[in-house]
């Protein structure tokens, strides 16, 4: 998104009465009155289910563990992307978009939502995708996200040195061809695509109160950033100042991904009209041992994961991100790692497709 069409966002949202909110002075429902005027589509039924895991609270022991289900949702097989495409491919209709481009793994959640989101409104859809486990390059491009992505339309490029230059070259043909494309960048991690984390935080804020419940951590994947940007300030915006939320990186260390979330945030703030610093560093919570080797290489304590949430709650994780995470959350609540553990929340962020190409890690 360029700055121009961002302060033209703004205005359409009320950008400075939303800054206004920040001091506390107005309501829950007032907060929300305005945050609805920033521009959406609906592309699922909100809110998602958040239920006690009755069967993996008895079996690690300790505080009562939650789960949110936003894997659960209508865009073809649902996940975090969902959300934030509900923003962007709301501003894709404003600005007259005819084709929609965005970048991913082969693999990629988020290139399959928007796949799918894109053929629900009918716009055309271009995705430029890379290879992040070369030695699985067969798995990768036979089956899950990738299939999907075939099965519902997509121009499919593969880049083989690097989705940049084929990005800007697809961006060209389309503009030339008269299609005016909106381009998402990976992940949908921009100030735009994190308003759907806004909306989630502020769903939990109101779904947390009605079950009577006061989260002191949320754990959550977090790759590109975004939801995690997203989640801590719509918590923070409506209201809550007591829930850590725990990102687990997928794929690399963990300082430069708490830059990551502060760049994301900066722009959450743009297109919300709220001061940079309305959120502190401390804040930003990102975990750096859980993601192994690199990105889409899976962890033994990740599949472990994920076959611990299978058997005991039916619900199935994945070895790139949810499975990582979920370890993560294991692990901290198994050794009394968190401080002040209560009613701990996992956010489940979908990916479940991509156990399909990962099948020979768990038919053994
Ligand atoms: C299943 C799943 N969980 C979590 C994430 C990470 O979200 P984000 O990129 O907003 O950090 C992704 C991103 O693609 C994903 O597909």
């Amino acid at each position: 998104m360029t700055r121009q069409s961002r302060r033209f966002f703004m205005k359409a949202a009320g950008g400075a009465t939303v800054a206004s909110l920040v001091g506390g002075s107005i309501s829950f429902a007032q907060a929300s009155d305005q945050f609805d005027k920033v521009p959406r589509i609906r592309l699922t039924t909100l809110p998602t289910a958040c239920y006690k895991m009755n069967n993996m609270t008895d079996q690690i022991g300790g505080p009562d563990l939650y789960i949110k289900r936003d894997d659960v949702m209508e865009l073809a097989h649902g996940g975090n992307k969902t959300r934030k495409l509900e923003y962007a491919l709301a501003e894709a209709l404003n600005n007259g978009a005819k084709a929609v481009v965005t970048q991913g793994g082969l693999q990629s959640n988020h290139v399959r939502q928007t796949v799918s989101g894109a053929a629900k409104i009918g716009l055309e859809c271009h995705v430029i995708l890379s290879n992040p486990v070369p030695e699985m390059k067969d798995e990768l491009m036979g089956s899950g996200n990738y299939l999907m992505d075939h099965i519902m339309g997509a121009h499919i490029y593969v880049a083989e040195d690097g989705r940049g230059p084929v990005v800007e070259k697809v961006l060209a043909d389309l503009t030339a061809a008269g299609k005016n494309p909106y381009n998402i960048p990976a992940g949908a991690s921009n100030g735009i695509g994190s308003m759907g984390y806004v909306n989630a935080g502020r769903e939990l804020v109101a779904q947390w109160k009605e079950m009577g419940i006061s989260p002191s951590h949320i754990f959550h994947p977090t790759g590109s950033c975004g939801t995690q940007a997203g989640l801590i300030m719509g918590l923070r915006y409506f209201g809550n100042t007591t829930t850590k939320v725990m990102g687990v990186s997928v794929g690399g260390p963990a300082e430069p991904a708490m830059k990551r979330v502060r760049a994301v945030l900066n722009e959450t703030c743009e297109v919300m009209g709220v001061p940079a610093d309305f959120i502190k560093d401390e804040d930003i919570i990102v975990l750096g041992d859980y993601y192994g080797k690199a990105y889409g290489y899976p962890t033994e304590a990740g599949l472990d994961a994920v076959k611990m949430t299978a058997k005991n709650e039916g619900v199935l994780c994945d070895p790139v991100y949810t499975g990582k995470a979920m370890s993560a959350m294991i692990d901290m609540v198994k050794n009394n790692k968190l401080e002040n553990a209560k009613d701990v929340t996992f956010l489940h962020t979908g990916g479940a497709p991509a156990l399909h190409p990962y099948a020979k890690y768990f038919l053994t």
